[in-house]
């Protein structure tokens, strides 16, 4: 499968299968055991973000780009928080939930927009940039390409998650394990972190803070890298 069949064929099942699927992962209501582990996993991530985010200090009117932004489990808190927003994904139908969440959850939508794009057709500076549980669905050289343009919008601070290439992980995935249940169409791909390491310090970046979500069907490694000065 070529990087073009990827993103053809991601973008069409987070408009259709993956969308019913994520939603309700992404949701409160009933699921199963699985998904209800993956649901926790994927909530850690987002708070773990949010308290480094929150720790610093200096969210309220901070601009952040949340690239591939999903139902906007991220960008709804952010904005919350008071940071000024850019919220976008590939996928229409999950933007058009996320701005039905936007509506249902806050006061006031002012600092939250959205855009239905693909991440490497964004322009733009943000002060942060924001990109969860995106590259899994992406091989290496175009994660590569992913990174270089969102690290080309990103002012001072790149915060990246990724599924990590490791021993274990691998073999979870050899027997099946992991992302499992029917909708699972698309292919998930895992990448080595010294190498999305490289990536970031080849396009100007450093890393500062790390943190890995390990439940027993999500793995996310999330790191933090701001701009090298020099
Ligand atoms: C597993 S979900 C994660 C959503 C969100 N970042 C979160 O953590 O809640 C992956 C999302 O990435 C989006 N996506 C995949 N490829 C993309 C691309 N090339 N540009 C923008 N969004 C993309 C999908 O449509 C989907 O909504």
């Amino acid at each position: 499968m070529n990087t073009l069949d990827d993103k053809t064929v991601v973008k069409e099942y987070f408009n259709a299968t993956g969308f019913d699927r994520w939603r309700r992962i992404y949701g409160d209501g009933d699921v199963n055991k699985v998904q209800l582990d993956i649901r926790t996993g994927h909530q850690q991530t987002v708070d773990t973000v949010l308290s480094w985010l929150k720790a610093d200090g200096d969210l309220a009117g901070l601009s952040i780009c949340d690239a591939g932004c999903g139902v906007g489990s991220l960008s709804i808190p952010l904005a919350e928080a008071g940071a000024k927003v850019f919220a976008s994904d590939i996928s229409e139908k999950m933007v058009g939930e996320a701005k039905e969440r936007a509506k249902e959850c806050l006061d006031n939508t002012n600092n939250l927009t959205f855009g239905v794009q693909d991440l490497e057709a964004l322009n733009g500076s943000y002060h942060t940039v924001i990109c969860l549980d995106v590259l899994i669905h992406y091989p290496q050289d175009k994660a590569a390409q992913m990174i270089a343009h969102l690290a080309s919008l990103a002012e001072s601070r790149l915060i990246l998650s990724f599924a990590p290439k490791t021993l274990a992980l691998s073999l979870l995935k050899k027997i099946g394990e992991f992302f499992p249940g029917p909708s699972k169409t698309t292919r998930a791909y895992q990448h080595r972190e010294a190498d999305i390491v490289k990536i970031l310090e080849s396009n100007g970046f450093s890393i500062q803070r790390n943190a890995m979500t390990s439940t027993r069907f999500y793995f996310s490694r999330l790191l933090e890298a701001t701009r090298s000065s020099g």
